[in-house]
């Protein structure tokens, strides 16, 4: 059947498990296959054409194990294949994330904003409409050139420095967060340490909403399977998948 069909997501390695978090609270019968890249980590460093020679081929991976629908749970990928891989695939549905900066506007539009995310994501043209369309003209922009790198890597020390060097300057002008990519939620606490409590935005929740719309509307929810995931990673390592599995379990 259709429905008992899995939903697939991936990411550049395990960030995209913030995003499936938020997914499973809302869908917590469907089956899921994640599928972690870590070997081509970092994707915000790469050309356009490199992603999305990977992301098809991820795509083809997760269709050939009967996904009904693919969730791109990366907002590089997302800004640099999403388009291609619609016109490509053109009988399946894709589910994009995409930083949350339209929250902003909705919410709090008055106050500063950081908008974090990788080189990748800053500079696409996706990401520039998007700005466009809600800027709130008190908007900085950081390409976090190798932090998600860090976080893929689980290197605590170095992540507080990267972010000591990077971030601290906005204290006590930051009061909005976008964390636009998926690595960052993880790091959510460390970013606090430095900036104080800021109004933090992360654009899983409405993907998750949108995801079971989306499965409803196509007559594709399965609202009595299991709850089954799946995890692949690219490099098959074990460390991923317990880091993985505790991120689900503990959060
Ligand atoms: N998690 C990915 C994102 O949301 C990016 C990490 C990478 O550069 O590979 O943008």
């Amino acid at each position: 059947m259709q429905k008992e069909k899995s939903i697939g997501i991936f990411d550049s390695g395990i960030g995209g498990v913030t995003v499936l978090k938020e997914i499973i609270k809302v869908l917590p019968n469907e089956n899921y296959i994640y599928y972690s890249d870590s070997i081509n980590n970092p994707y915000g460093d790469k050309s356009d054409n490199e992603i999305k020679s990977i992301c098809n081929n991820i795509v083809k991976f997760l269709l050939s194990n009967d996904c009904k629908i693919i969730v791109i749970a990366c907002n590089t990928a997302s800004a640099k294949t999403a388009d291609y891989l619609r016109e490509k695939y053109k009988d399946i549905k894709f589910v994009a994330i995409e930083p949350a900066y339209k929250m902003v506007y909705d919410y709090a539009y008055d106050k500063p904003t950081l908008v974090m995310a990788t080189k990748g994501t800053i500079e696409s043209e996706k990401f520039n409409l998007l700005l466009k369309k809600y800027n709130n003209h008190k908007t900085f922009l950081l390409p976090c050139i190798g932090l998600a790198d860090l976080i893929e890597q689980n290197k605590p020390n170095e992540i507080k420095e990267y972010l000591q060097e990077h971030i601290s300057q906005y204290k006590g002008i930051i009061e909005n967060v976008v964390l636009g990519c998926t690595h960052y939620p993880l790091i959510k606490n460390y970013i606090k340490d430095i900036l104080g409590d800021v109004n933090f935005f992360d654009g899983a929740p409405k993907l998750a909403e949108h995801l079971r719309n989306i499965l409803e509307a196509d007559g594709l929810l399965n609202d009595s399977g299991s709850g089954n995931i799946k995890f692949i990673d690219s490099q098959n390592l074990k460390a991923k998948e317990d880091r993985f599995k505790a991120f689900i379990i503990n959060n």
